[in-house]
């Protein structure tokens, strides 16, 4: 009978890619399966948590009545579905890939084939992570996760800086095994207030667990 560390807690989650519209057939996407914000939904949920999982396309096994999900597609949506809901969350989780950029006016109609070149226009996204990060007030934790190519750690540390985040997770696609829909990930978490810890390959449950240790962690300084 382990105690539930996170009971009584609101957690919100993000996961999953987004689409964003480029004509009614087509989007620009990415690779992220869900499978990791999924995973700490799951882990936050058996500690006691309420969970609401805002998730981007894709296949979500809920096992838990504790994870209320909301399906979103673009970025523009799950903002609104996050926003809505974050005052209320103890902890918030940005797991989500989200697309930076969207088509600054998608197609009514398909896109017929034409030139032998094409342009599509693109305006920035509002970053969700960063718009939360300025609304956080005390007892509120916000976690971001980093996916990087190249100057991993110095890229995650300028973004836990530059969103607020109290906590960012960062995977490198440099490392196999890890980042997108593999079961797999390799993290490092890096934290305000200590110094960076590294944790070897390990199925994403695992590392999900990892993850909501170090938060209940953060919650009792
Ligand atoms: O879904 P899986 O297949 O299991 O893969 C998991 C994962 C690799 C997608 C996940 O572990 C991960 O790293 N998610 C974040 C990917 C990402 O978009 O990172 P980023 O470095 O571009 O963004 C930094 C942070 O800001 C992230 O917390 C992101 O959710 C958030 N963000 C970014 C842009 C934006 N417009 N809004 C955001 O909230």
């Amino acid at each position: 009978n382990k105690k539930k560390r996170f009971e009584g807690k609101q957690v919100l989650i993000t996961a999953g890619p987004t689409y964003e519209k480029i004509d009614p057939v087509r989007f620009i996407g990415n690779h992220s399966s869900g499978k990791m914000g999924l995973a700490l939904a799951h882990v936050f949920a058996s500690e006691g948590a309420q969970v609401q999982l805002i998730a981007g396309p894709g296949n979500y096994l809920v096992t838990s009545e504790a994870i209320t999900v909301t399906r979103v597609s673009s970025a523009d949506d799950m903002f609104d579905a996050v926003s809505s809901r974050f005052d209320q969350a103890d902890v918030s989780v940005f797991a989500a890939a989200v697309a930076d950029y969207r088509p600054a006016a998608p197609a009514e109609e398909k896109i017929k084939k034409s030139g032998e070149s094409m342009t599509i226009e693109l305006v920035k996204n509002k970053d969700i992570a960063a718009e939360m990060g300025k609304r956080k007030v005390k007892n509120q934790i916000n976690v971001g996760f980093a996916l990087e190519t190249e100057r991993e750690e110095e890229y995650a540390q300028e973004k836990m800086a530059k969103k607020n985040f109290d906590m960012i997770v960062l995977n490198s696609l440099n490392d196999n095994g890890a980042g997108f829909s593999v079961d797999t990930n390799k993290i490092t978490i890096f934290s305000v207030d200590q110094k960076p810890k590294l944790f070897p390959l390990k199925t994403k449950q695992v590392v999900a667990e990892d993850i909501v240790n170090c938060i209940y962690e953060k919650l009792q300084s």
